[in-house]
């Protein structure tokens, strides 16, 4: 049961696919669309509410797919229009919504605007991106740096001016100050909206904008050697610039012209920033501003009640609504970034949360980092630059699905290896073997999405997390827990506990980030019926260490 107020992207789900490594179906090593058409019927037995693919638009592939070649077409690994037609009716037809990544800030430098730009200074399509004249001293025109290493400049012989690229220099950045592009991005996103597409998840939203007169940033103070060089800048003329939220409501706007659709933003920034994405009642920008700050945080109860108690006030004051993520093709997985015993109190954590939940695919099998051996390495965030490659870059999270045990776990047919290698667990791992066991991180996960999905306190409920008796965010070994009447919860190191709550249904959910078992006094319980434990069955008396339960309260 869902709140009757409450839109799809509130209520719901999203399940990201990163498509050249969610199941092949043409046999060349790279997933594509016919393949997740395939797997519709399991995304529908997850209860998820929709899918978000990472970019399939027609590109050379120089960043996988974000750099862009022609933003209203698919690229041929992928498919044509048509078997994109085909997935988003398929997907439909099982109550699912589908989600494009938008690409707005960059195209490839093999996208005709770009191609033409580059042909003369004087070319139409010029000014739809950013060139500036060398320095006085012939070099760079300032020391902007690229996220994946190097200048953030690069050097056009034929014209005699640099070219603006805050990733690689294939991904030359287009020029939002020119009303132009603001006009085609618009059309490309009702191109997409007319072919069914539900939402979009937008790339680098709070990058968009620059200084216009392209000062050097200053040197960031905290940045140490063997840290990348670009955090060693503070970003004050690339990020976050006041004129972007003018672009968003822009972008808000062409959407608002279809019946319920939405965008969320990728923006990586302090909760206040973060949360001035989401716009005004009356001025809306993005629906939901991607909240990246559970991969951010240290994994304990202390440092996690924190976030999500300020979290949750910051967006109750904004009259907006939040979102959790706990993985994504940037990050490396969650099962492997807390540890296994941990796995499903995350899991928990990121689905009985206030704020919609964003799944990345294969999480919910448990997947874990691959092994990337060297000569495989294709990110080229780690092939610029040694220090990101000295943690294996992106790669070991965009490994291929695991599916079941056969050869390439399923994911291709190919005989060749796939683009990235299946990681080595994929025997113990995978979709297969977790279909029938009852007690599977598959399973579980299903549990969750089905409680979530049956309980209004869940899905649109308040969240209301449990006091100490100190009033202090760290519950220690031995403290109780007080306030709202839940006193004498003799709370093991690192439980974290909170209650959501609508109308009567009132749903308690206790996590131990901790080993040790927590005893538990708490009167409450003593009418109250278990909903769900990652251990299976479990009593009212104690939290074994690394447990979550969900309880009914009564
Ligand atoms: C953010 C995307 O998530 C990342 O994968 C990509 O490399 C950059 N933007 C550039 O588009």
């Amino acid at each position: 049961m869902t709140l009757p107020s409450l839109k799809w992207w509130q209520s719901g789900i999203i399940y990201q696919i990163y498509p050249r490594s969610f199941q092949d179906s043409g046999g060349d090593g790279v997933g594509d669309l016919k393949g997740v058409t395939g797997r519709l019927d399991y995304l529908a037995s997850l209860g998820i509410t929709a899918i978000w693919f990472s970019p399939v638009f027609t590109s050379p592939m120089k960043d996988f797919g974000y750099d862009v070649a022609d933003y209203k077409n698919i690229d041929p690994l992928f498919g044509t229009l048509e078997d994109f037609g085909e997935l988003v009716e398929q997907a439909h037809a099982r109550g699912l919504k589908v989600m494009l990544d938008f690409v707005p800030n960059h195209s490839s430098d093999e996208h005709p605007w770009f191609v033409e730009a580059r042909s003369s200074r004087d070319n139409p399509k010029r000014d739809w991106y950013m060139w500036r004249d060398p320095s006085t001293t012939g070099g760079v025109p300032n020391n902007w740096k690229s996220f994946f290493g190097g200048d953030a400049w690069t050097f056009d012989q034929q014209t005699g001016q640099y070219y603006l690229h805050q990733f690689v220099s294939g991904q030359p950045e287009l020029n939002w100050a020119n009303p132009e592009v603001r006009h085609e991005m618009a059309d490309t996103l009702r191109f997409w909206m007319q072919r069914g597409v539900d939402g979009f998840r937008v790339d680098v939203f709070w990058l968009l904008a620059k200084d216009p007169e392209f000062r050097d940033e200053p040197r960031n103070p905290d940045w140490r050697p063997g840290q990348p060089e670009h955090n060693s800048l503070t970003h004050i003329y690339t990020q976050d610039l006041p004129v972007t939220h003018d672009y968003i409501r822009e972008m808000r706007a062409a959407l608002d012209e279809f019946d319920d659709r939405m965008m969320v933003g990728e923006i990586y920034l302090p909760i206040d920033k973060l949360l001035t994405y989401a716009g005004t009642p009356e001025a809306p920008e993005c629906h939901l501003p991607f909240n990246f700050h559970l991969i951010l945080t240290p994994w304990n109860a202390a440092d996690v009640r924190r976030l999500v108690d300020e979290y949750d006030a910051a967006v109750t004051k904004s009259g907006s609504w939040p979102n959790w993520v706990l993985g994504n093709h940037d990050q490396h997985r969650f099962a492997t970034r807390v540890g296994r015993a941990q796995y499903r109190v995350a899991q928990t954590l990121l689905l009985t949360l206030r704020g919609t939940p964003t799944v990345y695919y294969g999480d919910e099998i448990g997947m874990e980092d691959g092994h990337i051996p060297e000569n495989r390495v294709v990110d080229p965030a780690a092939l610029g630059q040694p220090e990101v490659a000295a943690s294996a870059g992106r790669d070991p999270e965009r490994t291929p699905m695991q599916w079941d045990t056969s050869p390439h776990a399923g994911f291709t047919s190919a005989r060749a290896e796939p683009w990235l290698p299946v990681a080595e667990n994929f025997t113990a791992v995978n979709v297969a073997a977790q279909e029938q066991d009852p007690r599977s991180d598959l399973n579980y996960f299903r549990a969750l999405t089905r409680l979530r999905g049956g309980s209004a306190a869940l899905t649109g409920g308040s969240y209301r997390s449990l006091e100490t008796a100190t009033g202090t965010p760290t519950l220690q070994e031995g403290t109780s827990l007080t306030g709202g009447g839940y006193q004498n919860v003799q709370a093991g190191s690192g439980v974290f506990g909170y209650v959501r709550e609508h109308d009567a249904e009132k749903v308690l959910v206790l996590l131990n980030f901790g080993t040790e078992d927590a005893p538990l006094s708490l009167p409450e319980l003593e009418g109250a019926t278990l909903l769900l434990s990652s251990h299976g069955e479990a009593d009212s008396s104690v939290l074994r260490g690394n447990e979550a339960q969900l309880w009914q309260l009564s």
